[in-house]
């Protein structure tokens, strides 16, 4: 009996460690987005169906969701946490969102999105201006950003939702003085 209870226990603590450790890991804790602001802020960024959104960051993949979902379009995670990307594959699963939503286990830093018409992110200020030259090189013209809480310092945002704190940028950006790439 005594084993059983050190076994779960050590399966307790090692699944806690990966849902929370990894993400603090690389600088940002799992905080998922309340439903109704995801809502805004892909209405903000005039998410079409047919049009491919990235969740920079994807949590449980709610966003991916509730873009393939009730806005029609492709969506595409990328999460750094194993037991998130696992949550996350089973809510797109379980919500039927299978052939519109797909969740990729790696490091943000590291992806490519040529085909991205809206990035969708919720991070830090400091990963927000590291993420910035990157979006800039691969994003076409006319593709948006769409960031919760924190902004792009360095680029003039096209619209501000400060109720619901969304900032969103569409490419090219418009770049603040004093900001050297
Ligand atoms: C604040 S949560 C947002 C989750 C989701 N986008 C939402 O709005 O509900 C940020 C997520 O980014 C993930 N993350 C942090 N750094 C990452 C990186 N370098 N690459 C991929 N995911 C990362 C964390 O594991 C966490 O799940």
């Amino acid at each position: 009996m005594i084993y059983w209870l050190v076994g779960l226990g050590i399966v307790f603590l090692l699944i806690s460690g990966l849902w929370l450790l990894i993400p603090a890991l690389y600088g940002l804790p799992w905080i998922p987005t309340r439903e109704k602001r995801i809502r805004k802020a892909l209405e903000l960024a005039k998410l079409k169906p047919g049009e491919t959104l990235y969740d920079l960051g994807a949590g449980d993949a709610r966003v991916l969701v509730m873009a393939a979902k009730e806005f029609g379009a492709n969506a595409i995670g990328i999460e750094i946490g194993p037991m998130q990307c696992l949550v996350g594959w089973l809510r797109i699963l379980l919500n039927g969102s299978r052939t519109r939503a797909w969740m990729r286990c790696g490091d943000f830093y590291k992806a490519d999105f040529p085909s991205a018409d809206v990035i969708f992110v919720y991070a830090t200020s400091s990963q927000t201006f590291k993420l910035l030259p990157l979006l800039e090189h691969q994003l076409r013209p006319g593709a948006r950003v769409v960031s919760i809480a924190a902004d792009f310092s360095g680029w003039f945002p096209k619209l501000v939702d400060r109720e619901n704190l969304i900032f969103l940028y569409e490419m090219p950006p418009e770049h603040q003085t004093g900001y050297n790439q």
